[in-house]
């Protein structure tokens, strides 16, 4: 075992979980490279954060230029990368999203989101959606329910928080139309028996369920929402904190969708790597929020928000790349299902692709050895890939925008082969 990360296990928490015990020595593109000379191609993206790449030449840049002018404000000051960064993101974001407001973490911009739909609505009921995850912050994890872990000895979590059935079809053994008419009885069931819908505030939803194993809504499940919330005066926030800047080879997820968000919520790949997190809204909305009544010190921070510019004005020139990569990788994924009995379902938008692996085709049984054997056998050939969903049985494959088509097909070929040994017949 490497000196680090013996003094690693000495002295940081065991209760942060890293999943691989490569030492990063520098980290550039695709690729991170360790102490001893080894290079890895990063296909976690530390966890679905640097689309463009580790170190983009334009985000190094700009975090330069800025950390040399100032670094800090704390709100105290004005400055023009975070104007700069909210008029980006008033452009690229649906229409009816003018003003943002930043935080530092997912978690955080989560819940200023749910703050503000509290506040504006005078409500203080919240639905989630089974299979979700908003962070691991006592306000997140209360409307996080993507694995039980997450809540587990911490209760009791918040109060008024109601969760509604998201659509997972294939786990179900269900059409999409099915889950999607389930899903919608269950919430009419909970209007009747659980909670009124006018003393609800807002629907918190993935449109495409990240750690919950990346599900995406079916685009009926996500008009009837925005049709309920419109009946019955309750907001919508979409969490794009993972399917935001790229991830599904459009800006945002919602761009994919007809039916739009009152609220966004955005994190992780906003500034490639440096922490930096948004919440926006209408013009209406955040001018009804008091001034003060909710606020940060880091949050918005004068280099993250020069990355985020950075991020904002080199992500567009990729994304037809990003398209052809995501046409390319479930082509190829579609032959190797058809090949691959362990491979039970491929699903995803964009460059946001869950690979299920089951022992079962037929009762769809989770197979997390499969998982664990795929991730070891890239990993000894350099390819770095984790999963999701909570039964550790779905490959996470979320390569980087970057990614040329080469290094795609060598990254499916090496969990082609993987599986193969897995099933028991080596190429
Ligand atoms: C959809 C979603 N929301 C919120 C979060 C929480 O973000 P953070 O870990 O930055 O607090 C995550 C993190 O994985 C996420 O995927």
């Amino acid at each position: 075992m490497s000196d680090l990360i013996s003094r690693h296990k000495e002295v940081i928490a065991p209760v942060i979980a890293f999943d691989t015990e490569v030492v990063a020595e520098r980290a550039a593109g695709v690729w991170v490279y360790d102490s001893e000379g080894r290079q890895y191609a990063d296909f976690a993206c530390g966890t679905a954060v640097v689309n463009l790449g580790h170190n983009h030449p334009a985000v190094v840049e700009a975090a330069h230029r800025q950390i040399d002018r100032f670094i800090h404000s704390g709100c105290i000051f004005r400055y023009d990368s975070l104007v700069q960064a909210a008029e980006m993101l008033a452009e690229l974001t649906p229409p009816a999203i003018e003003k943002f407001g930043f935080a530092n973490s997912g978690s955080e911009a989560v819940e200023a989101a749910v703050k503000l739909t509290r506040k504006v609505t005078g409500r203080q009921g919240l639905i989630v959606f089974r299979g979700g995850f908003h962070g691991r912050t006592m306000g997140s994890v209360t409307y996080t329910t993507s694995n039980s872990k997450y809540r587990d000895g911490y209760h009791p979590v918040l109060g008024s928080v109601f969760v509604a059935p998201f659509p997972h079809p294939y786990r179900w053994g269900m059409t999409d139309e099915q889950a999607v008419d389930y899903c919608l009885w269950d919430l009419d069931m909970m209007f009747r028996h659980e909670v009124s819908p006018h003393n609800i505030a807002a629907f918190l939803i993935e449109p495409v369920q990240g750690e919950g194993g990346y599900y995406p809504a079916p685009p009926a499940f996500l008009d009837e929402l925005r049709a309920l919330a419109d009946q019955h005066g309750i907001k919508i926030i979409y969490d794009e904190v993972q399917t935001g800047f790229g991830r599904t080879a459009e800006w945002f997820a919602s761009d994919l969708y007809r039916a739009k968000p009152d609220v966004i919520a955005l994190g992780k790949g906003i500034a490639n790597g440096l922490p930096l997190s948004a919440y926006g809204a209408s013009a209406e909305m955040m001018d009804a929020w008091p001034r003060g009544s909710h606020g940060t010190t880091f949050g918005g921070n004068p280099v993250a928000a020069a990355a985020a510019v950075a991020v904002m004005n080199t992500m567009g020139d990729l994304l037809p790349h990003a398209r052809d990569l995501s046409s390319r990788a479930f082509e190829r994924l579609a032959k190797l299902a058809a090949d691959h009995p362990t491979i039970g379902d491929v699903r995803g938008l964009g460059l946001m692709i869950g690979i299920e692996l089951v022992s079962n085709t037929e009762t769809r049984a989770q197979d997390a050895a499969a998982f664990a054997h795929v991730q070891k056998y890239c990993l000894e050939r350099n390819l770095i890939i984790i999963d999701c969903g909570p039964d550790g049985n779905v490959i996470r494959y979320i390569p980087a925008l970057v990614t040329t088509e080469e290094q795609l097909d060598w990254s499916l070929d090496l969990i082609d082969e993987g599986l193969g040994e897995y099933e028991g017949r080596p190429h």
